[in-house]
């Protein structure tokens, strides 16, 4: 199988395996406010990581790159979607282009449609420093991601069966890179065990990629005999994940894994997170409905955040880490088995 045909088979699985809905974030509440004292025009939605800054508390998860023209076009709708919207967008790995150079204008023409936004580069943590130096280069990018996928690579035939020194090649790439590194789980969501040690490294973020979403192990399941669908249902649901991360970690938190609409943004901001990633979802509403109405659809989004902050009582996205929520069922007493009630 060529590369091309497994990125395009991750598109195609992705969006037929669909959102599973199993974040968690139906189990979390806020508690309404009767006297927010507040206008919705004084509600900002700037994001803050760091150094790092742009006017919305979305990014467009990696997804695509290398794979050819349809490929191609979808990134380039991504990074039109991403400079309409002042979304930040993040590549998919780019380790493709590093060893092919004729697979770099997937990931170029993000950056040419989008000259001035906030956009992540993408790579495993089998990358070297020099590979992370040539990642940002090639998109000019404003931070590098470091994915960790070991379910998915576990139930692929092809996929890496060593993950040693995972953790120290990292920090050996934040050490010496000039962009911040944000560390992303790709769907099985960061525990406090995992949030602790990347606490104690030089990285600048962790973005908890939880369980819920898009799920790498039933896509890759689907695509051939041998079934290890007992990973299936493995992994930290999202908010849950987002809870473990944020009690332990004095790094940003992102959020992602499962993120459907404005009310899982806001619950995701409520529990901790800095911002919020978007993948399977944005990628299905671009391919279903074109361009325009996905335009429409996240500045739908925008001001639905901008309402259900101002019922809040929340100028800006860090208050919200201050509002009363209540959580029920599974997720409370995972939470409590954790010690983290
Ligand atoms: C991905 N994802 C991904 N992540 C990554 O770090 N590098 C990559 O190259 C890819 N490739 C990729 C392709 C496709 C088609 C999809 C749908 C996803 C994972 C993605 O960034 C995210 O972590 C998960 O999809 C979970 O988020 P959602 O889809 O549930 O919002």
């Amino acid at each position: 199988m060529t590369r091309a045909q497994r990125k395009q088979d991750h598109i195609n699985y992705a969006l037929s395996t669909g959102q599973q809905r199993k974040t968690g974030f139906d189990e979390v509440a806020f508690v309404h406010q009767s006297l927010p004292n507040i206008a919705v025009d004084e509600v900002h939605l700037q994001s803050e990581i760091g150094e790092l800054t742009w006017s919305s508390p979305i990014f467009i998860n990696a997804m695509t790159g290398g794979g050819g023209e349809s490929t191609t076009k979808i990134n380039q709708e991504l990074s039109i979607l991403s400079r309409e919207t002042g979304l930040a967008i993040a590549v998919g790995s780019q380790m493709s282009a590093l060893k092919d150079p004729a697979e770099r204008k997937t990931y170029e023409v993000v950056r040419k449609h989008n000259p001035d936004g906030m956009i992540f580069g993408n790579l495993g943590s089998e990358a070297t420093v020099q590979q992370a130096r040539d990642a940002v280069e090639m998109i000019r990018a404003d931070a590098l991601q470091i994915h960790l996928n070991v379910i998915q690579e576990l139930t692929m035939p092809e996929g890496d069966r060593d993950f040693q020194g995972a953790l120290e090649r990292i920090q050996n790439i934040a050490e010496n890179l000039s962009v911040p590194v944000i560390v992303k789980e790709t769907g099985f969501g960061i525990s406090k065990e995992a949030a602790e040690s990347l606490s104690d490294s030089t990285i600048s973020a962790i973005d908890i990629g939880g369980f819920g979403g898009t799920n790498f192990s039933k896509i890759e399941n689907q695509r051939r005999k041998r079934m290890l669908d007992f990973f299936d249902e493995w992994g930290i649901p999202t908010a849950v994940s987002i809870a473990e991360s944020y009690a332990v970690s004095d790094k940003p938190i992102l959020a992602s894994g499962g993120i459907q609409n404005s009310l899982d943004i806001v619950k995701s901001l409520g529990l901790g997170a800095s911002a919020v990633g978007m993948a399977g979802v944005i990628l299905k509403q671009l391919l279903e409905t074109g361009l325009n109405d996905t335009i429409e659809e996240v500045n739908q989004i925008h001001t639905d955040i901008q309402f259900l902050m101002c019922a809040l009582g929340c100028r800006r996205i860090d208050d919200l880490h201050k509002v009363p929520m209540v959580l029920s069922g599974h997720i409370y007493h995972w939470l409590e088995t954790r010690g983290l009630n």
